[in-house]
C-alpha cells in the first residue's frame, strides 16, 4: 500500500484517505493507491461501502502539474487517469467522495467517478484546466454535463472558474452539504447507500438530451473575446458538445485526443510556466519562510488620488482599518467619492452586497491631519512622483509613527534609498509599487532598499497575499523591474512612429501579438503627463546628442494628456473609445522632419521585435544586475502588471521560446541600425545565447 493513501475502516465503511501534501495532487502513487484500495475493499466481506477523503487542507487539487513535462517529452503516456476512474465507478460497493477545500481538475473528475459526493459548506469544485492551456483529460468534459447539465459544463470547462458548494448542490454535482464533521456525514451517507443501486455518472444521460445549440455558439463567441489566442477553451467546448452526440467511451477518446493536442501546445507550456512562476516569486532565497513578520492591524495612506484611493481599498477589503490623508478638503472629498463609486459599481454588478460595501467604507477614515498615525502599523505614501515632496513627507511621518511602523512608498520610479534617507529608520522603509487601478491589478512590486529589513520584506510579501495580490521583489533602481523595462518599450513605440508607423499600426500589432492594449493606448490611459513629469525629474540624466523620443512631450505641450483630456495619441469619444486623430499623423511627420528622421514603411514583424526585444534586452540587464531575482520574476511582473499575454509566458519565456541566439541576432541588427545607446546587447543575453542556454536554465542555477 502506498504511503500516500491510507486505508482505514469505520465499522462496515472503508475510509480511503489521500495524504499527498500540500494539495493532494494526483502524483504517481496516488491514483494507483486509491485503485488498489478500492480493489482490496471489493474483496473485504466486512465492508459495505467506501468513503474517499483528503487529508490536510483540501480534497484533490487535480493532476500533478509537474508530471505534464514527462507527458510532452514522451516519458509518460497520456490518459492514465481514465482507467483508474473507471475502476472507482465500477466498484461494486458504493463510493462516497467527501470534499473539503477544493476538488479541481482531476480532483473533480475523481469525485465525479464516485457514486455520491458530499461537500463541506466552504468547498469549491471546478475544471480550471483551461487556465493551464489544456482541457480536462480524465473524463471531466463527459461526466460533468451528465451531472450539471450541458450549459454549466460548457461554462465550467471553457472558462475555468470554480463554483461554491451551494451551487454544486443545486446543479446536481453534489448530493449533500455536510455542516460539521464531513467524514461522519460521508460515512452516514455511505451506510444509507450500502444496499442501494449505486448510480454511475457515465450512465446518467438524462441531462444530455437536446441541448440548445445556442449554448455552444454563445460560449465560442465569449471565448473569442476573452481568451484571445488560446485554443484550449474552444477545445473544451468541442469536447463537452461531443458528449451530447457520442457515447461516453467515444467522448473520452475524443477528449483525450484534444487534451494531448492542447498539452503539447506552446500556449500550455507558457501558462504552466506562469502557474509555477506565480508561486516561485514568493520564494526569496535569503528570506526563509520562518522570517518573523509584523502584525498589520491599522494602516494609513497619504494621498487620496487614483493610486492612494485604490491602495486604501486594498486595506479595507482585507479588513484593515485605514486612514486616508489628503492636503486639501477638496482633494479628500474627490478621492473618497471615487472610492465610494468604485464600491457602488461592484454592488451594482452583483460582485458583493451593499452591507459588504458599508463595512468597507466604515473601515476608511478620511482626514486632513496626521491624527492617529502614531497607532498605524504601516503608512503608505501615494503622492505625486517628486523626490522633494516624498522626502518631506517621509521626514514628517518618521517623526510621528511608532518605531515598529513600516513606511512604504508607492513610487513607481524613484530611489527608495534616497527616500529612506529622509528618515531615521531606513530599515523600515520599502517600496510598495501598486498598479492602476490598485484595487484591481494583481501585481505589487515590493522594492528593497539597501537597508530594508528582511522582516519588513517578509511582512510586505504576506500583506500582498492578504490583498490577494502577487508580489514580486525588485531591487532599487530607476523604475525597478516593470517601469525600467517600460522605458525602452515605450521609446521604441515612439521611435517607430517617428520612423513611419502609424499610431494604429503600433497599437493594433501589439494587441494582435496578445497584449491587453497597444503601448500608445496604455500611455493614453495612464496619462501622458505622468511620464512627462517623471522625464522632467530626470532631465539632468539626458545625454547630449543622444536621440530622445519626442512625441509624448509634444502632445503634453499641446495639453493632450490622453484619455483624461479626451486626446493623446488617439482621440476618445465620451465612452473612452479610441478613434484615429487626424491631427496626430501630420504632427508626427512634422516632428520627424524637424529631427531629420527618414520615414519608411514599417512591417508588423519589426514593430513586434523592436517593442518586445527592447523589453527582453532590458530584462536581461536587470537580471544580470540582480535587480530581478529570476527571469520568471520579470515574466510575472509583465503578466500581472503590464498586460503581456499569459499564453506567451512573459517576455523572458517568450525569448527562450524564440531562441536566445535569434533574439541576440535581432538585437545586434537593431544596434547596427539605431546605435549602441539603445541596443547594445545585455551582457547576460550575450553570455546565455553564446552558451546555447535559456533564461529558464539561468533561473535553475541561481
Ligand atoms: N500539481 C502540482 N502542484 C500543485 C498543484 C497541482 N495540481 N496545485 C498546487 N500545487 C502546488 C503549488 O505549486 C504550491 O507549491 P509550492 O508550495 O512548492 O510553491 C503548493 O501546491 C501550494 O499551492 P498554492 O500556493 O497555490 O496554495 P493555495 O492554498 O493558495 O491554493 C489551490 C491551492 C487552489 C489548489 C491552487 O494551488 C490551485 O489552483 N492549484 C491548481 C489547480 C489546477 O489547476 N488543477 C488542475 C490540474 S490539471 C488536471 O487536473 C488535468 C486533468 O484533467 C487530469
Amino acid at each position: 500500500m502506498s504511503q500516500l493513501i491510507k486505508l482505514g475502516r469505520d465499522g462496515d465503511v472503508a475510509i480511503i484517505t489521500i495524504d499527498n501534501p500540500p494539495v493532494n495532487a494526483l502524483s504517481p502513487g496516488v491514483p494507483e493507491g486509491i485503485r488498489s484500495s478500492i480493489e482490496a475493499v471489493a474483496k473485504d466481506p466486512l465492508v459495505r461501502a467506501v468513503v474517499v477523503i483528503g487529508a490536510g487542507s483540501t480534497f484533490i487539487a487535480g493532476a500533478d502539474i509537474h508530471e505534464f513535462g514527462k507527458m510532452t517529452s514522451g516519458e509518460k503516456p497520456f490518459g492514465t487517469l481514465l482507467p483508474f476512474l473507471l475502476a472507482i465507478e465500477d466498484s461494486p460497493k458504493p463510493v462516497v467522495m467527501a470534499i473539503h477545500g477544493q476538488a479541481l481538475g482531476g480532483g473533480l473528475e475523481t469525485a465525479m467517478a464516485g457514486h455520491y459526493r458530499v461537500l463541506a459548506p466552504s468547498a469549491q469544485v471546478g475544471q480550471p484546466e483551461v487556465k493551464l492551456g489544456i482541457i480536462p483529460g480524465a473524463g471531466g468534459t463527459q461526466r460533468l454535463p451528465r451531472l450539471a447539465g450541458v450549459a454549466k459544463a460548457v461554462e465550467m470547462c471553457a472558462f475555468g472558474e470554480p463554483i461554491k458548494a451551494q451551487e454544486a448542490l443545486s446543479l446536481g454535482i453534489a448530493d449533500r452539504i455536510i455542516e460539521g464533521d464531513l467524514l461522519a456525514g460521508a460515512v452516514a451517507l455511505a451506510r444509507e447507500a450500502a444496499d442501494r443501486h449505486a448510480p454511475k455518472t457515465r450512465d446518467r444521460n438524462e441531462k444530455l438530451a437536446d441541448p440548445d445549440p445556442a449554448i455552444f455558439a454563445a460560449a465560442r463567441d465569449r471565448v473569442r473575446r476573452t481568451w484571445r489566442g488560446q485554443p484550449a477553451p474552444l477545445a473544451a467546448i468541442e469536447a463537452v458538445e461531443a458528449s451530447t452526440r457520442i457515447s461516453f467511451e467515444d467522448g473520452c477518446r475524443f477528449e483525450a485526443k484534444l487534451f494531448g493536442e492542447c498539452l503539447v501546445s506552446p500556449q500550455s507550456k507558457a501558462l504552466i510556466h506562469a502557474f509555477f512562476g506565480e508561486r516561485t516569486v514568493n520564494k526569496i532565497p535569503d528570506i526563509p519562510k520562518s522570517t518573523p513578520v509584523y502584525e498589520i492591524r491599522r494602516a494609513a495612506v497619504i494621498g487620496a488620488g487614483t493610486m492612494g484611493g485604490g491602495i486604501a481599498m486594498n486595506y479595507a477589503n482585507a479588513g484593515i482599518p485605514v486612514i486616508v490623508k489628503e492636503a486639501t478638503q477638496d482633494a479628500l472629498d474627490r478621492g473618497i467619492a471615487i472610492i465610494r463609486k468604485n464600491y457602488a459599481n461592484s454592488v451594482q454588478k452583483g460582485r458583493f452586497s451593499q452591507a459588504y460595501m458599508d463595512e468597507r467604507m466604515a473601515l476608511i477614515t478620511p482626514q486632513l491631519s496626521y491624527d492617529g498615525f502614531e497607532q498605524a502599523d504601516i503608512v503608505v505614501e501615494a503622492v505625486f512622483e517628486g523626490m522633494a515632496l516624498k522626502k518631506k513627507i517621509f521626514a514628517e511621518i518618521d517623526a510621528i509613527a511608532k518605531p515598529s511602523c513600516i513606511l512604504a512608498s508607492n513610487t513607481s520610479t524613484l530611489d527608495i534609498d534616497e527616500i529612506a534617507s529622509a528618515t531615521k529608520r531606513p530599515q523600515m522603509v520599502i517600496g510598495h509599487h501598486f498598479f492602476s487601478p490598485a484595487n484591481v491589478m494583481r501585481l505589487m512590486e515590493v522594492v528593497r532598499g539597501k537597508a530594508t529589513g528582511k522582516d519588513v520584506i517578509a511582512t510586505s510579501m504576506a500583506l500582498a497575499k492578504r490583498f490577494k495580490k502577487v508580489a514580486v521583489l525588485a531591487g532599487n533602481c530607476r523604475g525597478f523591474i516593470g517601469n525600467r523595462m517600460l522605458g525602452p518599450y515605450g521609446r521604441e513605440a515612439q521611435f517607430l512612429l517617428e520612423e513611419g508607423a502609424s499610431v494604429e499600426d503600433v497599437n493594433q500589432t501589439i494587441y494582435d501579438f496578445g497584449f491587453a492594449m497597444g503601448p500608445l493606448a496604455v500611455f493614453d490611459l495612464a496619462g501622458l503627463d505622468v511620464g512627462w513629469r517623471i522625464r522632467k525629474e530626470f532631465k539632468h540624466l539626458e545625454r547630449p546628442g543622444v536621440r530622445v523620443p519626442l512625441i509624448s512631450d509634444r502632445l503634453c505641450e499641446l495639453g493632450r494628456f490622453g484619455q483624461k483630456t479626451g486626446r493623446g495619441y488617439s482621440r476618445y469619444d465620451e465612452n473612452r473609445k479610441p478613434l484615429p486623430d487626424p491631427e496626430t499623423a501630420p504632427l508626427i511627420e512634422q516632428i520627424a522632419r524637424e529631427a531629420g528622421i527618414e520615414r519608411r514603411v514599417i512591417g508588423k514583424e519589426e514593430i513586434i521585435d523592436r517593442c518586445v526585444f527592447a523589453l527582453v534586452n532590458e530584462g536581461a540587464r536587470l537580471l544580470g544586475e540582480g535587480i530581478a531575482l529570476r527571469a520568471v520574476d520579470i515574466d510575472i511582473v509583465y503578466l500581472y502588471g503590464y498586460g503581456f499575454p499569459a499564453w506567451r509566458g512573459g517576455p523572458m519565456f517568450y525569448a527562450d521560446t524564440f531562441g536566445l541566439d535569434r533574439v541576440l541576432a535581432r538585437v545586434r541588427e537593431f544596434e547596427a541600425r539605431h546605435g549602441s545607446d539603445f541596443w547594445s546587447p545585455a551582457p547576460l543575453l550575450e553570455q546565455l545565447a553564446k552558451a546555447g542556454r535559456t533564461f529558464a536554465s539561468y533561473d535553475r542555477v541561481q
